[in-house]
C-alpha cells in the first residue's frame, strides 16, 4: 500500500511562534537553509558553463558551498536539536541558533562572492563555536550522549580544524601542501563522513525495527557498557584521522582503503545483524543504498586516482546527500506528527533518490567524457536540484507544524 495521502499531522504555527520553536529545534531553520545552499551549490556549475555567469571558480566555491553549506546546516540542525534533549538539559536559546543560521548564511554568501578564506575562517570559527555552546551544557546534564556521537563530534571537530588550516592558506600563510592536504580530507570527506557513522549508528537501527545499541540506560555517570562504547567510537575516529593523515602524506590508496575499511568495520559493529536489514519501505531502502554507495564511492576513489573526483561523488552524492535527505526526512516529517507517512513507501523520497542516481551517472560521465564535460556536468546538476525540489516541495513545509506533544 502506498502512503502517499496525507495523514492529519498538526497544523503549521504562526511564524513568530514558529521562530521560537525553531531557536529550540534548530532543524526547523537549518534544515531549510541547507536546501537553499545545497541547491545554490550545484547551481554554479550551470550558470557557469551554459551562461558564464561566475562570482567565484566553481572549483572552490562548489565543494565549499555543499560541504560548509549543506552538509554543515543538517549537521548543525541535527546536533543542536538532538544533544540538548539527549542531556536533557536547556535547549538552545533565540539568541544562539540565531548565530549559528546568520553564521552558516554568511558562509555561504561568503563563498559564492568568492571570499573562500573568509568563508573558510567564518565555518571552522562557527563550529567551535558550535562545539562550546554544547560543553557549556555538559556540567548539568542528567544523562550522557549516545556513545557513538563521540564520533560525530569529534567530525565537527576536525573539519574546524581543517577549515581553519584552510582559512590561514588562503589568507597569506605558507603551510605544507601535506597539511593543506590534510585540511581539506577533515573537511570535505571528515565532515560528512564521522557524523554519519556517529549518527547512524544511533538511529538506522530503527529504521529497521531494531534496537538501538547506543541506546544505554539513563544516568549522568558512565556505565562500563557506556565507556565500551564510547572507546569503540574513539578508535573509529582516530583510525578515520590516520587514514586522512596517510593519504595526506603521499599514500591515497593506503589511506582509502583504511577509511573504507573503518566505515564498514564500524557499520557491523554498530548495527546488529539481522534479516529486518533487508525490510522494504523508502526510509529502509534509502539508508540501505547510501550506506552501500558511500563504501563503494570511498573504496573507488582510492582504486583510481586520475576519475578520484567523479567516484568520490557516489559518496558525496549518493552516500551523504542521499542519507540527508533521508533522515532528515525522518526527524521533520517524525516531529510534526507525520511519522506513520514514512513507514511503506514514501513517493518524495523514492523520487528524490530516483533523481540522484541519475545525478551521480551524468557526474560520473562527465569526467569519462571530456569533450561533453559541460553538459554532463550542467546535466547532473539540474538532476540533483531536481532531487531538492521533490522532496522540499513535500517535506519542508511540515518545518512549521510541532511534534503532537507540544
Ligand atoms: C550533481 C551535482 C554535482 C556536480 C555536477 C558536482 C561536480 C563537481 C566537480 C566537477 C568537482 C571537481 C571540482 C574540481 O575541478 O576540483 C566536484 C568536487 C567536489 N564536490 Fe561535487 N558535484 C555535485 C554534487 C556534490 C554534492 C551533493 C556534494 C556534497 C554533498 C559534493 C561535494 C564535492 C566535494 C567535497 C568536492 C571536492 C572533492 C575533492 O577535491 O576532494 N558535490 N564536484
Amino acid at each position: 500500500m502506498t502512503k502517499d495521502t496525507e495523514p492529519s499531522g498538526t497544523k503549521p504555527l504562526p511564524w513568530g511562534e514558529w521562530i521560537g520553536l525553531g531557536a529550540r529545534e534548530p532543524y526547523r531553520i537549518l534544515f531549510p537553509l541547507g536546501i537553499l545552499l545545497g541547491a545554490v551549490g550545484v547551481a554554479v556549475w550551470p550558470l557557469f558553463f551554459l551562461w558564464g555567469v561566475a562570482w567565484a571558480p566553481p572549483p572552490i566555491s562548489h565543494p565549499r558551498l555543499l560541504v560548509e553549506g549543506f552538509v554543515g546546516s543538517f549537521v548543525l540542525g541535527f546536533l543542536g536539536t538532538s544533544v540538548p534533549r539527549l542531556l536533557e538539559v536547556r535547549a538552545f536559546a533565540l539568541w544562539e541558533t540565531v548565530s549559528f543560521a546568520g553564521a552558516l548564511l554568511a558562509v555561504g554568501l561568503l563563498h559564492f562572492f568568492g571570499v573562500a578564506g573568509w568563508g573558510d575562517g567564518l565555518f571552522g570559527i562557527t563550529l567551535l563555536f558550535f562545539l562550546g555552546r554544547l560543553a557549556s551544557r555538559f556540567p548539568s546534564r542528567k544523562d550522557n550522549p549516545p556513545p557513538s556521537f563521540v564520533l560525530a563530534l569529534s567530525g565537527v571537530l576536525g573539519a574546524a580544524a581543517g577549515a581553519l588550516v584552510e582559512s590561514s592558506e588562503r589568507m597569506g600563510l605558507t603551510l605544507s601542501p601535506e597539511l593543506r592536504q590534510l585540511g581539506l580530507l577533515l573537511l570535505y570527506q571528515g565532515l560528512p563522513l564521522l557524523p554519519i557513522l556517529g549518527v547512524g549508528a544511533f538511529i538506522l537501527p530503527r529504521f529497521y525495527g531494531l534496537p538501538s545499541r547506543e541506546s544505554l540506560p539513563e544516568g549522568r555517570s558512565p556505565t562500563r557498557a557506556w565507556i565500551g562504547r564510547a572507546l569503540a567510537a574513539l578508535a573509529a575516529a582516530l583510525l578515520l584521522l590516520i587514514s586522512f593523515v596517510w593519504e595526506a602524506a603521499g599514500a591515497p590508496l593506503g589511506g582509502g582503503l583504511l577509511r573504507a575499511g573503518t566505515l564498514v568495520g564500524y557499520l557491523l559493529y554498530a548495527i546488529p545483524a539481522s534479516r529486518e536489514l533487508f525490510s522494504r519501505g523508502t526510509v529502509a531502502g534509502c539508508a540501505r543504498l547510501s550506506l552501500l554507495l558511500s563504501v563503494l564511492g570511498l573504496l573507488l576513489g582510492s582504486l583510481s586516482l586520475p576519475l578520484r573526483a567523479a567516484w568520490l561523488h557516489l559518496f558525496f552524492l549518493g552516500g551523504a546527500g542521499l542519507l540527508i535527505l533521508t533522515v532528515g526526512a525522518r526527524v521533520i516529517l517524525g516531529f510534526s506528527g507525520r511519522g506513520e507517512l514514512l513507514a511503506g513507501r514514501y513517493r518524495p523520497l523514492s523520487q528524490a533518490m530516483a533523481w540522484i542516481l541519475g545525478a551521480i551517472l551524468l557526474r560520473i560521465a562527465a569526467d569519462l567524457v571530456p569533450a561533453r564535460r559541460d553538459l554532463l556536468l550542467s546535466g547532473a546538476s539540474l538532476f540533483w536540484l531536481g532531487a531538492l525540489v521533490l522532496w522540499a516541495w513535500a517535506v519542508l513545509p511540515k518545518v512549521r507544524c510541532p511534534d503532537v506533544e507540544d
